[in-house]
């Protein structure tokens, strides 16, 4: 077990490594590429009348556009929490906090993580717990308060077996995760998130939590941000240098983003389906919602923005996010959401092969 110390300088590294670093997937894309919504030049609805409204966790949120779980545990993450809620709060999105086993281990850190529903009181907000800290002993208590702590609307456990694998502190040890999982859903006072944390989710791994009564996936697919590199470029600090090899290995390690989505819909399909990896664009989001996503999600860009420029630069960034998406729905025709998911698409290059080699339909 690490000691509070360790847990916040982690932390510490891991925003200012992600932030100020190259820690993309070196040579893997997510896959978005390979995928052309087809242009609908003779359009009979206005850009403005395009409505991207959709429900998250029980509320209406005003896009399905969410900033995915980053940070917390640190006087620097509470900012970066503050200036995300504010942002999602005005824009009328959701998003999640970062994993919060650091204010288990030192309540004096709850706020860290509180300043997002202070800052956002309506927004759908999602509480973070690692598998790690799941199949090592979490008690039904400690999830009350992870919930509490924020007034979660979900609770998001998140799969980072390659970090574990590949950290110099990792653990490594996944042994019993989906009795667990189960175990989780019926404590849980509010709805179970499964999330991965960038080398995503593959059909196997969706149909193991069939059963298990989870309400969503966010398949936090590659092609963006690779927790190996940020591993790295640790490794290579602490003076570990094999290790910082062997993290960068793995450097590209990964179901791509897209594929993700597929491998999830195609093993689940009424489930409700998040996609993170790599997204950098609102016509990214477009592209993951058609594959079958419900809603897009950002990790990187947005950690960066609110890095660099606090609350007002998060909301110039997911505004244009926002529109983006909506003109991805007027240039295919699509009044709303609903009727964009059948919109016409062409799937090529190596999404093409995946497809085929896994046998998945869209
Ligand atoms: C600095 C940083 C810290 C992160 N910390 C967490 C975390 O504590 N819990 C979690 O579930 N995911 C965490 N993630 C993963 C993201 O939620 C997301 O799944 C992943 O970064 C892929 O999205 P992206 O390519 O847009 O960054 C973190 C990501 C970044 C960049």
């Amino acid at each position: 077990m690490e000691c509070r110390g360790q847990t916040e300088r982690r932390k510490i590294e891991h925003i200012v490594i992600a932030v100020k670093e190259n820690v993309e997937a070196p040579s893997k894309t997510t896959l978005l590429d390979d995928v052309e919504l087809v242009h609908m030049p003779l359009t009979s609805i206005s850009l403005e009348e395009v409505e991207l409204e959709t429900s998250f966790l029980g509320k209406r949120v005003k896009a399905p556009i969410f900033v995915s779980g980053m940070t917390g545990g640190t006087p620097l993450a509470a900012e970066i929490n503050r200036a995300i809620g504010e942002a999602v709060e005005e824009l009328g999105l959701a998003m999640g906090v970062g994993s919060q086993r650091a204010a288990l281990e030192d309540p004096s850190l709850s706020y860290t993580f509180r300043v997002a529903r202070e800052a956002a009181p309506t927004a759908p907000i999602v509480a973070n717990i690692g598998a790690s800290q799941l199949v090592s002993g979490l008690s039904e208590r400690d999830v009350e308060k992870l919930v509490e702590m924020i007034d979660a609307d979900a609770i998001a456990l998140h799969l980072n077996p390659l970090q574990e694998a590949v950290q110099p502190e990792g653990e490594a040890d996944y042994r019993g995760l989906v009795d667990r999982i189960r175990w989780l859903v019926e404590v849980s006072p509010v709805p179970v998130i499964v999330k991965e944390t960038g080398a995503g989710f593959s059909r196997e791994a969706a149909e193991l939590l069939a059963d298990t009564g989870i309400k969503a996936i966010d398949v936090g697919g590659a092609g963006g941000t690779s927790f190996s590199i940020i591993e790295s470029i640790r490794a290579e600090r602490m003076g570990f240098d094999d290790k910082a090899v062997t993290a960068r290995v793995y450097g590209d390690w990964g179901v791509p983003t897209a594929a993700s989505i597929l491998e999830v819909r195609n093993a689940l399909p009424g489930i409700f389906v998040i996609a993170t990896g790599g997204l950098r664009s609102g016509l990214d989001a477009a592209k993951a919602i058609r594959l079958g996503a419900d809603m897009a999600g950002y990790a990187l860009p947005v950690i960066r923005a609110a890095y660099s420029g606090g609350a007002g630069a998060v909301k110039r960034l997911l505004r244009r996010f926002i529109e983006e998406l909506r003109i991805a729905l007027f240039l295919t025709g699509s009044r709303d959401l609903a009727s964009f998911r059948s919109a016409p698409i062409v799937v090529y290059g190596r999404l093409k092969e995946w497809i085929e080699s896994r046998g998945l339909k869209i």
